[in-house]
């Protein structure tokens, strides 16, 4: 159990929220290294426990059966071990089930049918809205039975732990949305933005530790660091970790987020290295401060010639952050540098960074959610 010590907004006035988090672990004998994630158990929201077990017309003492433990409260089950944010198919199938034959079962039947539709309906609804929709009775057993068990959540460590001696730091973005009038958030990223109190509450964690995304350990080898949103969380620790061992290599950062005004993170930090001279270089791309969006990858591909001769000069080469669209768009960047300033054939680029930088050599590392 990690005390939540501190916590804070670093994206005021953005319209979006991404927090910094910092977890106390003295005295719990966990050990932590650089570029490794803190995994945590969230807990459901407290309404949205008491609001579902209203929709139920049950009572928060009803017992009910948990699988590995004998009894529980349904408050107790609900609040801590299923997932109720969004609904499952389970839980449909057992509604269609319920229902009388007529309109309501037939539509039901068609959604269930159809794997694309299916996905579509529950994207949006958690349980409270099937049913209000759908008027069946469900006994809190029957209910419980249907449910999925929460799984824990990863977060990239944003902290050297010699540097934050007993602390563990996390950057997080905050997942929130609105679906049929009612505020909606993300698990575990609810759970920290409206379920816990600075100093009292305790979270279940545990450290899930990186084999390959780590610090060079020849201090004297440049890296370069591909971090945009919360991707930058890994980049933190590094930096931390290369002062605090008198590591000799350059470093250079690129960073990017929607604007710079609100969502430079850890601005203060870069440019104290920077004044330093730990911070070699800091390249940044805010999406959102022109008319043309400008990401990372446009940074990259500017600097492709510097980029190259840092690789060429035995550089590493991190990228952390979205996986879907950003690292797949820096991954075609540094092929395409491969090809321009490395004089490759586009299936030598490819084989040199897919093959050669990151298999061979190890040294294009990424760390992708
Ligand atoms: C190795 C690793 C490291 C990570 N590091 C970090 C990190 O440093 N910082 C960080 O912030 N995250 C990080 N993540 C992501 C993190 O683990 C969680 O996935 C993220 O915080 C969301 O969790 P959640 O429980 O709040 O959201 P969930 O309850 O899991 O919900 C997220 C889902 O909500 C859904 N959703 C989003 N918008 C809508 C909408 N409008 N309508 C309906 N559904 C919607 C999407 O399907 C989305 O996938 C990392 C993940 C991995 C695997
Ligand atoms: N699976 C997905 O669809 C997806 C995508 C992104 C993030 N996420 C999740 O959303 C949460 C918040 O993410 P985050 O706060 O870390 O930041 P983010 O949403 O990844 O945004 C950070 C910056 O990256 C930019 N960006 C968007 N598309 C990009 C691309 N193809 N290449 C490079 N940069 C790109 C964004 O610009 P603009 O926003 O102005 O375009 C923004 O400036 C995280 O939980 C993350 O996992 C999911």
């Amino acid at each position: 159990m990690a005390k939540v010590v501190d916590s804070y907004t670093i994206s005021e006035g953005s319209g979006k929220e991404t927090n910094h988090y910092v977890f106390s672990i003295k005295g719990s004998g966990i050990r932590y290294k650089s570029g490794d994630a803190m995994g945590l158990f969230p807990k459901n929201n407290e309404q949205l426990v008491k609001d579902t077990i209203v929709k139920l017309r049950a009572k928060r003492n009803d017992l009910v059966s948990t699988g590995d433990v004998d009894e529980t409260t349904l408050e107790n089950a609900l609040m801590h071990r299923f997932v109720i944010h969004r609904a499952g198919r389970k839980f449909l199938a057992m509604v269609h089930e319920k229902l009388g034959k007529g309109k309501p079962k037939r539509e039901l039947e068609a959604i269930l049918n159809d794997s694309h539709e299916l996905e579509k309906y529950l994207f949006v609804r958690d349980y409270i809205d099937i049913m209000n929709e759908y008027k069946v009775k469900i006994s809190p057993q029957e209910f419980i039975d249907t449910l999925s068990p929460i799984a824990p959540r990863l977060y990239s460590i944003s902290s050297s732990p010699k540097a934050h001696l007993g602390e563990i730091h996390l950057t997080v973005a905050i997942v929130k949305y609105n679906n049929f009038e009612r505020d909606r958030f993300g698990l575990a990223t609810g759970d920290l933005a409206k379920g816990i109190s600075v100093n009292e509450t305790e979270v279940p964690i545990y450290i899930q530790p990186t084999r390959d995304f780590v610090i060079p350990s020849d201090g004297s080898k440049d890296i370069i660091m591909v971090g945009p949103g919360t991707g930058i969380a890994p980049f933190r620790a590094f930096m931390e970790e290369r002062v605090n061992t008198g590591a000799t290599g350059k470093n250079w950062l690129f960073f990017g987020e929607v604007h710079e005004e609100s969502t430079f993170f850890y601005k203060d930090e870069w440019f104290e290295y920077m004044k330093n001279g730990h911070l070699t270089k800091l390249t940044t791309a805010f999406s959102r401060d022109q008319k043309e969006k400008i990401y990372v990858q446009n940074r990259i591909t500017n600097n492709g010639k510097e980029i190259w001769d840092w690789l060429q000069n035995g550089a590493y080469f991190f990228i952390c952050g979205d996986k879907q669209y950003m690292a797949k768009d820096v991954h075609k960047a540094l092929i395409n540098i491969a090809e321009e300033h490395g004089k490759m054939k586009k299936e030598e680029a490819e084989h040199y960074i897919n093959q050669t930088l990151m298999k061979e050599e190890h040294r294009y590392l990424r760390d992708v959610y």
